[in-house]
């Protein structure tokens, strides 16, 4: 680590530590406070994630760290500081909920910023840099690896508050992308600790997009893949707050689908189920997916359920999927 970089550590643990305390116990951190408290996190839960606020005025941090003696354009390479067009620095976060991003190693490398009004963007983060670079790495990893490792499963999440709600529910082995799709390398470190990942991102449309391409990608490193059993446009913290952390474990995590399951209900979405044409290639191409399993069990209980949903005889349905799967040979 080069000494610039050991200086941008240095004074994203005195920001952990400053928007935390303000969080905590001032006044001007009140707001952010009272928002997480709203959302039913807990102070142990705000203490566990170094949860912080980082105050409206626009040289606040900018100040409090000149004053440690913290170089200006080290700052502003960390994202602490944004350069303004007058020649100007100010802080990049103002009057948002932080959440500080933490490296494998538990040191804070980077922060996401919440607004608590509806300001866009929604979550603001720093930027990438050498320290920082969010296709490689998972947040929460360092707290949730021991317990990935317990569980023999990994849980990965759309977002921060989603990590959160879940580990105050006693759910710990969760992580999360930040804002990104899941990479090769993100796949590959989770492989590392395990062979099973559950995916758990927002039951809307664009989560199950994500699902279908993160369970690709999981898969190519050698990932078996769950999908959790959440549905109606749900995501993983509002079932949290609305139905409590008891059946988020027993009715979304320990039943969550298997990725063929998963598979057959999301490629409905490009047909129209009620045309007889459509029908028959949904069937097609759903056989060109299960022609690929190799346990002869597996198959035949999704052909069953194939044959009873769409009035199809098993000895058709069985004999197309052996042509799929010569070939595949
Ligand atoms: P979501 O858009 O699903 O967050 O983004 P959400 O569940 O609505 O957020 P809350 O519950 O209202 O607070 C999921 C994740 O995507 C990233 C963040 O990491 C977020 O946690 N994201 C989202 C961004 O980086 N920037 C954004 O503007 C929005
Ligand atoms: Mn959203
Ligand atoms: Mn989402
Ligand atoms: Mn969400
Ligand atoms: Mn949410």
């Amino acid at each position: 680590v080069s000494s610039e970089n050991q200086q941008i550590l240095a004074a994203s643990e005195w920001v952990v530590k400053l928007y935390h305390h303000l969080l905590r116990f001032t006044k001007d951190g009140k707001k952010g406070y009272q928002y997480l408290k709203d959302r039913g996190i807990t102070d142990e839960t705000i203490d566990a994630f170094q949860l912080g606020f980082a105050p409206e005025a626009k040289d606040f941090t900018a100040s409090f760290l000149d004053k440690k003696g913290f170089h200006q354009q080290t700052l502003i390479k960390s994202g602490l500081l944004s350069q303004r067009d007058d020649n100007g620095v100010s802080d990049r976060f103002r009057g948002r909920v932080i959440f500080p991003i933490r490296n494998h190693l538990g040191k804070p490398i980077a922060f996401g910023g919440r607004t608590l009004t509806n300001q866009e963007p929604k979550y603001l983060n720093s930027p990438e840099s050498e320290l920082f670079q969010k296709g490689r790495m998972l947040y929460n990893f360092d707290l949730a690896k021991k317990h990935i490792r317990k569980q023999g499963e990994a849980i990965l999440f759309e977002g921060y508050m989603d990590v959160i709600s879940a580990y105050q529910a006693g759910v710990q082995h969760g992580v999360a992308t930040l804002g990104t799709s899941l990479t090769e390398t993100q796949a590959r470190l989770l492989k590392r600790y395990v062979d099973t990942v559950i995916i758990c991102y927002d039951a809307d449309e664009s989560g199950h997009d994500a699902t279908y391409k993160a369970a690709g990608t999981l898969q190519k490193a050698g990932c078996s893949v769950k999908v959790a059993n959440l549905t109606d446009n749900m995501d993983p913290d509002h079932y949290i707050a609305e139905f409590g952390g008891e059946s988020f474990w027993n009715d979304v995590i320990t039943s969550s689908l298997t990725f063929t399951s998963f598979y057959m209900r999301y490629l409905k979405k490009d047909f129209n189920l009620t045309l007889e044409g459509d029908r028959i290639n949904y069937i097609e191409k759903v056989l060109e997916h299960l022609a690929m399993i190799d346990s002869a069990v597996e198959r035949e209980y999704y052909l069953k359920e194939l044959s009873n949903d769409y009035d199809i005889s098993m000895e058709s349905l069985t004999q197309q999927i052996q042509f799929h799967r010569q070939q595949k040979r």
